[in-house]
C-alpha cells in the first residue's frame, strides 16, 4: 500500500486499515488516507478550504483510545493504528446523515440539485433509505432576492463551506452563521437580504462550493443544479503564491 516508500525523517508511518502507509508529517488521518487511496466520507471538509470539523461524518476510530476522531480534524502520529470501517462507525455515520435529513426539510424530488446533491449521495452510499428520527418540518425562509442566486434555508446542513470560500478564497466575508445549534443560519452580512449586501461580488463560488440544493442558480429546474469545485485547490494555491 505505501508503494515501496520508506519513510524519512519528514515522513511518519502509520497503518490505516491494516494497510502500512508512509506519509508526510504534518498530515490529517484523512489526507494521509486519501492519498493512499482509502475513502473516508466527509460534508463539511473540501480540499481548498479551512477545517471546520463540524460534520463528523469522517469520524475513525483511533487503537488505544475509545472514542471517535475526526479524520479531518486528527493529525497523523508515528505508530497510529486507524481504522475507518466498522459497524460502529456505520452506525454513527447513518445516525448524522438521519439528523440532517430530519433537522429540515430535504424533499429531494422537488429539489433543483436532486442527482447532484452531496447529502443526497451519502444518504445512498450509506443505504439511508428511511428516517427513524422525528421529521421536525421547519417553516424556514428562502432568500430569492439576488439577481443570479437563492439560498434555501431549508435544504442548508450548516457545513459552512459557503461562508469559508467567500472569506477564504473570494475575501469577501459577506456570509456568515447567526444563531446557535438547529437554530443557526445563514445570513448575509448583518442579516440582509442578500441583493442588499454591500459586499458580496456575485462571484458565485458559494453555489459551487455547496453540498446540497441550499446555494442555487436561479432559474434552474429540478435536478439542473450541477455544482463545480474543481477550481479551490488552485485559487488556494495561486493566492498562496501570490502572497
Ligand atoms: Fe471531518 Fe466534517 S469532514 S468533520
Amino acid at each position: 500500500m505505501n508503494g515501496g516508500k520508506h519513510a524519512t525523517a519528514e515522513s511518519i508511518t502509520l497503518t490505516i486499515d491494516q494497510n502500512a502507509i508512509s506519509c508526510r508529517n504534518g498530515l490529517s488521518v484523512l489526507e494521509a488516507a486519501r492519498e493512499h487511496g482509502i475513502d473516508i466520507p466527509t460534508l463539511c471538509w473540501l480540499e481548498g478550504l479551512t477545517l471546520w470539523g463540524g460534520c463528523r461524518l469522517c469520524m475513525v476510530e483511533i487503537e488505544g483510545s475509545p472514542r471517535l476522531f475526526a479524520a479531518c480534524a486528527t493529525q497523523c502520529t508515528e505508530g497510529m493504528v486507524i481504522h475507518t470501517q466498522s459497524p460502529r462507525l456505520h452506525r454513527y455515520r447513518r445516525t448524522i446523515v438521519e439528523m440532517l435529513l430530519a433537522e429540515r426539510n430535504h424533499v429531494c424530488s422537488v429539489c433543483v440539485s436532486n442527482g447532484h446533491c452531496e447529502l443526497q449521495a451519502m444518504a445512498q452510499r450509506l443505504g439511508v433509505d428511511h428516517v427513524h428520527l422525528p421529521y421536525r418540518f421547519p417553516r424556514l425562509s428562502v432568500d430569492n432576492s439576488h439577481d443570479f442566486f437563492r439560498l434555501d434555508h431549508n435544504r442548508c446542513i450548516l457545513c459552512t463551506r459557503c461562508v469559508r470560500v467567500c472569506a477564504e478564497i473570494e475575501g469577501a466575508h459577506t456570509k456568515d452563521v447567526k444563531g446557535r445549534g438547529i437554530q443557526a443560519a445563514i445570513i448575509h452580512d448583518l442579516d440582509q437580504p442578500w441583493v442588499e449586501s454591500q459586499t458580496c461580488t456575485s462571484c458565485g463560488k458559494c453555489v459551487n462550493v455547496c453540498p446540497t440544493g441550499a446555494l442555487t442558480h436561479r432559474g434552474t429546474a429540478i435536478g439542473e443544479m450541477i455544482k463545480k469545485h474543481e477550481f479551490l485547490p488552485y485559487l488556494k494555491l495561486m493566492r498562496e503564491v501570490h502572497q
